[in-house]
């Protein structure tokens, strides 16, 4: 990853790609925040397991949970849906869920809902396993990319139908470490 530009809008050149500045780390901070905030308020007295999906989401996944003050578990799996800017309409799976979740509140964690194909094929691998309940956390989402029956119940960020990377999101695997989120520039 390149800076190309350090003005206030800073650009970036990832491979071929140019992006712009799009959502600063304080915002990011503030959204999950009020997630955060959400799902301690609707899980009070209960025990939840995290189940993060990389690996987007290992950054918001390590911000969020460090305001949860509820007894939880976290455990990761690993799914792969990109190829470049856009859903290849498969989704694979790299590693598969280790933890026992029967009977367990499961809180899926995603760093981005796009058409929502990657959150089928986890709610199938999970609901496999008979957990109590089943809900999505997820930084940013799509709604209209979304083409899935069950939108995520917590949002950090709304965004339109374009391309993003930073905190997590790659462009082919590269881009994921920054604080903030950039803009595809098209
Ligand atoms: P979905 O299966 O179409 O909902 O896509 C979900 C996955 O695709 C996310 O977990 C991301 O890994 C990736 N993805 C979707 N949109 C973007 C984006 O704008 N930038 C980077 N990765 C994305
Ligand atoms: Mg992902």
């Amino acid at each position: 990853m390149i800076f190309v530009e350090s003005t206030n809008q800073e650009k970036v050149q990832i491979k071929d790609k140019k992006f712009e500045l799009y959502i600063s780390e304080d915002e990011i901070q503030k959204s999950i925040q009020t997630v955060a905030k959400r799902i301690n308020t609707d899980y009070k007295g209960e025990e939840i397991i995290f189940v993060g999906v990389l690996n987007g989401a290992f950054m918001f996944a390590a911000d969020l949970i460090k305001d949860i003050d509820l007894e939880c578990e976290i455990s990761f799996v690993k799914v792969t849906s990109y190829k470049g800017t856009s859903s290849t309409g498969k989704v694979h799976e790299l590693i598969g869920l280790t933890t026992d979740i029967k009977d367990k509140h499961v809180v899926i964690l995603e760093d981005i809902v796009d058409s929502g194909l990657t959150l089928s094929k986890l709610y199938s691998m999970i609901d496999h396993n008979a957990p109590k309940s089943v809900q999505v956390a997820t930084l940013l989402y799509k709604p209209d990319a979304f083409k899935g029956k069950y939108p995520p119940k917590y949002v950090g960020i709304e965004i339109p139908n374009k391309f993003i990377v930073g905190y997590g999101l790659d462009y082919m695997e590269v881009g994921r470490n920054t604080r903030e989120i950039y803009k595809i520039i098209e």
